[in-house]
């Protein structure tokens, strides 16, 4: 099995090298955005597939990378895993589909509740220490996944009709063009330094840095990984203050930075 993910803040990350990592210490993990991702998911058979939700749906860069590489897919098995800050009814079925629809066979589903990585919107925020109790609850249901795992038993959550409906009529519907496309409305303050930082850790290559200040493109994932790690806390997406800067780091470092 080979481990892909997608993750913006840290914790679909940490999810996948865990679980990958308890089920076989030799698999290799890789993200989705490496230029040898693809031909490490051509080379295995199973692939065990990571990505945290964005309103009810898959966040598109990794649409896109499924659609992109469509040929990749016919005869594989995958094992899908959706993080999530809160709820997302088929988060693990929204990937499952559409590589069933590229002919893959999709072993099961895990649906794992971590931090909340949206920072610049006040609604369900929690402490650092609910966080960190979210992150230790999570870590023990994959210990209890890998085990099942390796005992031949595959989860399927998310990938039910019922969760099929609960993610549609959740948030998925309301939301639908939220996550239909790339966003051009990341916003850098005036507080923006010119240090790169943010340039050089986007996924998607969507910063650039002009004349001492930061620029975003038109082709951001929503991942929030730039806005998480700003140290002038310049950068917005969805709201315009930033509350708190959630990073996976942070809370199993100690919320030192
Ligand atoms: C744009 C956006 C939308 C999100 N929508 C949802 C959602 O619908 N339901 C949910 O439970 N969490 C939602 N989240 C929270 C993330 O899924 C969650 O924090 C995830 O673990 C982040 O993983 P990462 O650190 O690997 O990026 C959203 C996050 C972002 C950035
Ligand atoms: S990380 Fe922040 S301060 Fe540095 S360039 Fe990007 S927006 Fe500006
Ligand atoms: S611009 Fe920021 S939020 Fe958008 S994809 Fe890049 S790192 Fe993620």
């Amino acid at each position: 099995m080979t481990g892909v993910y997608f993750s913006g803040t840290g914790n679909t990350k940490h999810c996948v090298e865990l679980l990958c990592a308890l089920l076989d210490p030799e698999m290799p993990v890789i993200p989705l955005e490496e230029s040898g991702s693809r031909n490490k998911i051509a080379e295995a058979q199973e692939i065990l597939l990571g990505y945290p939700v964005q309103f009810s749906n898959i966040p598109y860069f990794v649409r896109d990378y499924i659609r992109r590489n469509a040929d990749l897919w016919a005869g594989k098995t995958v094992f899908c895993v959706a993080t999530m800050g809160a709820f997302s009814g088929d988060g693990a079925g929204c990937a499952a589909r559409l590589l069933q629809k590229y002919g893959a066979h999709v072993c099961g589903g895990l649906h794992l509740q971590m931090p909340d990585s949206v920072c610049d919107v006040k609604a369900l925020k929690k402490s650092a220490d609910q966080n960190r109790s979210l992150i230790q609850q999570a870590d023990e249901k994959i210990r209890r996944t890998a085990a099942e795992l390796k005992n031949g038993r595959y989860p399927q959550e998310g990938l039910s009709l019922f969760s099929h409906i609960a993610g549609l009529l959740g948030q998925r519907l309301w939301f639908y063009t939220r996550t239909s496309g790339y966003s051009d409305k990341l916003k850098i303050g005036s507080a923006c330094t010119g240090c790169g930082r943010c340039a050089a850790l986007c996924p998607m290559q969507n910063l650039i840095v002009r004349d001492g200040k930061a620029a975003g493109g038109d082709r951001c994932t929503m991942c929030y990984r730039c806005i998480s790690s700003c140290p002038e806390q310049a950068i917005t997406l969805l709201g315009r203050q930033l509350y708190e800067q959630c990073r996976f780091d942070r809370y199993k470092g100690g919320l030192k930075a």
